[in-house]
């Protein structure tokens, strides 16, 4: 039987970009072969070091007793706050913040303040793990305990209004026209809070570095990142050292989710000890260590009014946020953007309010801000419904928006009627039981839910490169990084494709400072941005050849105009006479080519150029060009059935439809919005960190006592895309799929429990105690 992997199941010629193929690395993961950020082992001298954490979570260190710690055989140094080499810049004051430019939060073994339990207090390296890991538990620290606050529930917490919140999306304060007073004129009012639990993002690869001081100023880093270039950026600025000199390579993703998103202490820590001991160093964070390194989604609490007609039209949104932040920071996910947008709606109003506890500072998880935002407004939406007698799904088409209500923009284009009928076919949703708490299976209640998905594309530039060889191969490159989702794969579609070359004969590089640089994996930006930069980067090759082949009297081409000239599956050809032409191989061999090398640059909004170019020719469409909302669509529907007597909630079937522009892989697609979707269910049914309201601790920072989905926990899952064509996004017309995967998704399994018990539930997760 055949084993091996078929990555390459169709005409390798024709139609490969949307093609369903299995990912490329798939094989070097299985097998081991494919290196993490902690593998490279054959570094010489490589040496180990490990984080001491404080237990406290407020107070300030007096001493260290570094005896017995420092006797171990094997110990190369214990580095702490008093003898750390020094840093040029560092994020704990605002100049250096904004030169390092990457979120990052405060950094440790910088002073004697301890302002967060976990917080590294010294690193230790050693020849081995095991006798590091020993000296770290030999070290004693010696600390001046203070009463830490941990939460904004803390009645102790003073709240503050934030102008501005540090997502980089929202202000503190938005408004559109008078809410207050279309709230208090409105016939129908609903005034519901939700609270949403601390979430950590546990990737299966953990955070890890491992850094080479390859002379006095020239430093490589392996590290487990969303962003290459970030991360130089960052390093290079608080090292001093120029861009140049700081190389940054991540070869391979074990996820993320967000929190390789930013720039994080312990990879400049582990920097500074590879200095320290001169040589090699690798850190990879423990699995607890993983809840107090890398941010998580903040504990917060959203208080939304809606008022509406009696027919259910919406007349006033207002949105209220409270949540808790670090000591020095004012991070909050923008939950209102999407309720500011996802329905008509004429006023809006949205606030977000902070309070400072002695904890880590939150940051960027899975659709931060849509997805907590679309849990308040989705289940907002289910019980206007359910108070106006109207199916949920009919409200939500009632409410729809042509425009987008936030900016007042056209879409560039939107396609959520056809996620919202395909789903509802899918799922069967017209033989919904209008009335809640009365379908049962034998003795467990039955319920079906449903949600609106939405996620912009955001703003984005990138670079790649393509390098063709007479040989019939190209290795084509950009500094991009693959979560492990298929970045690798699209973009080998994507080149083979534009080349006319099969897959295997095309070699895609990524997540290398080396190489031309490419935005953060992040914000659901890769897809689009790199897979543009690709194609943009195959038509600069196209161009140059062309140019060569018209000067060749040799060739078939000889004094063609340019401009009429194509290649068409490697074939550069007259568009009037495509028998006329001839392979790129042939030309390049009679110049004496080996290899021709094309550069291209993926631009957000970039095809906006061919719309410009419409407008001109049409003046009556001038007004529609440079004016569009940019987003992403989708619906789910889910079904629960929830014992009674156990409160215990099961997903038993899930439909996803999704309008995401240009699919590139069919199959990876699926597992995303599968893999999205299973993120979202953890969310809204059993994920939560504990935080000790006295100490201000995780009481359940491991894998066992923080509970996420099991195979078992999820059914089959049904996945389908709407084909949507975008004119206006990006030379590929992608616009992403991982964050939105998530969006809506913890609001239709409240969706489904409310109409299985006929109880709301507004506190995630969703645990049997609540639901009893
Ligand atoms: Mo995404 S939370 O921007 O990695």
């Amino acid at each position: 039987m055949d084993t091996e992997p078929k990555f390459f199941e169709t005409n390798p010629t024709a139609g490969l970009v949307g093609q369903p193929l299995t990912r490329i690395d798939g094989r070097a993961k299985v097998t081991g072969a494919a290196k993490y950020s902690a593998e490279y082992n054959n570094l010489p001298g490589l040496v180990h070091a490990v984080l001491k954490t404080s237990d406290v979570a407020k107070g300030r260190i007096t001493g260290f007793d570094i005896s017995a710690a420092q006797k171990q055989p094997g110990v190369l140094a214990i580095l702490t706050h008093q003898n750390i080499p020094k840093l040029a810049k560092t994020p704990n004051d605002d100049a250096g913040k904004k030169a390092i430019g990457a979120p990052m939060g405060f950094l440790p073994l910088t002073g004697d303040q301890i302002f967060y339990a976990g917080q590294p207090v010294a690193i230790v390296v050693a020849d081995t793990l095991e006798r590091a890991q020993y000296a770290a538990a030999l070290l004693k620290v010696q600390v001046q305990v203070e009463k830490p606050l941990a939460s904004y529930e803390d009645p102790k917490a003073k709240l503050f209004d934030p102008e501005k919140i540090q997502d980089g999306k929202a202000d503190g304060h938005t408004r559109r026209g008078d809410a207050q007073a279309a709230f208090a004129a409105a016939p129908v009012q609903l005034t519901h809070t939700y609270i949403h639990a601390i979430n950590h993002h546990n990737p299966m690869e953990p955070g890890a570095t491992t850094a080479h001081w390859e002379a006095p100023d020239r430093l490589t880093v392996y590290e487990s990142t969303q962003g290459v270039t970030r991360t130089q950026k960052s390093l290079s600025t608080m090292l001093g050292l120029s861009a140049e000199q700081v190389r940054v390579v991540t070869k391979y993703l074990g996820g993320g989710f967000g929190c390789k998103g930013a720039s994080w202490p312990h990879t400049v820590l582990t920097v500074q000890a590879a200095k320290a001991v001169g040589r090699p160093v690798k850190l990879a964070l423990t699995r607890p260590q993983m809840f107090t390194s890398m941010g998580h989604r903040e504990d917060q609490q959203q208080t939304l009014k809606i008022g509406a007609t009696k027919d259910g039209k919406l007349t006033a949104l207002i949105h209220e946020k409270t949540s808790t932040t670090s000591p020095w920071d004012n991070y909050a996910e923008s939950n209102s953007k999407i309720i500011n947008l996802l329905y008509e709606c004429p006023t809006f109003e949205a606030t977000y309010q902070l309070a400072r506890a002695d904890v880590m500072t939150s940051t960027f998880m899975r659709a931060p801000g849509e997805a907590p935002g679309s849990f308040a407004i989705e289940c907002s939406m289910d019980d206007l419904a359910e108070k106006l007698g109207i199916d949920p799904l009919e409200i939500r088409l009632r409410n729809y928006a042509e425009k987008d209500p936030s900016t007042g923009q056209q879409w560039s284009s939107k396609s959520l009627r056809q996620c919202y009928a395909r789903g509802a076919e899918l799922f069967g949703w017209s033989k919904r039981n209008p009335k809640a708490g009365a379908t049962r299976d034998g003795k467990l209640l039955v319920g079906w839910g449903m949600a609106t998905a939405s996620y912009p594309v955001h703003n984005s530039q990138g670079t790649a490169r393509a390098r063709l060889y007479a040989d019939g191969h190209a290795v084509v490159q950009s500094g991009a990084t693959d979560l492990g989702t298929g970045t690798y794969t699209v973009m080998t579609q994507v080149a083979a494709d534009g080349l006319g070359l099969p897959m295997e004969k095309i070699r895609f590089e990524l997540g290398d400072t080396r190489l031309p640089t490419a935005p953060n994996s992040g914000g659901s930006v890769a897809a689009g941005t790199v897979s543009s930069s690709v194609y943009m980067a195959v038509q600069d090759v196209w161009q140059k050849l062309i140019k060569v082949a018209v000067l060749d009297k040799k060739s078939p081409l000889y004094r063609a105009k340019i401009a009429d000239v194509e290649a068409k599956a490697g074939r550069l050809q007259l568009k009037t006479n495509p028998n006329k032409g001839e392979g790129f191989a042939d030309v390049m061999k009679r110049a004496d080519l080996s290899d021709i090398e094309g550069n291209g640059q993926g631009r957000y909004g970039s095809g906006y150029e061919d719309a410009q170019a419409a407008a001109n020719a049409d003046p009556s469409k001038k007004d529609e060009v440079g004016h569009h909302s940019m987003h992403s669509f989708g619906a789910h529907f889910c079904e629960v059935k929830v014992d009674p007597e156990l409160g215990t909630v099961r997903v038993t079937r899930w439909v996803s439809v999704h309008a995401a522009g240009r699919i590139l892989n069919a199959k990876t697609a699926r597992s995303q919005i599968i893999g999205g979707s299973i993120f979202g269910i953890g969310c809204a049914l059993m994920e939560a960190t504990v935080r000790d309201q006295n100490l201000a601790r995780y009481t359940n920072s491991n894998l066992a006592d923080y509970h996420i989905p099991t195979n078992a926990d999820i059914p089959e899952m049904t996945v389908e895309f709407i084909d949507e064509h975008d004119p206006y996004i990006n030379a590929m017309g992608v616009k992403g799929i991982g964050e939105i995967s998530m969006v809506g998704v913890s609001a239709a399994v409240a969706n489904a429990v409310a109409h299985a018990t006929g109880r709301r539930v507004r506190s995630l997760p969703i645990t049997p105690d609540k639901v009893l």
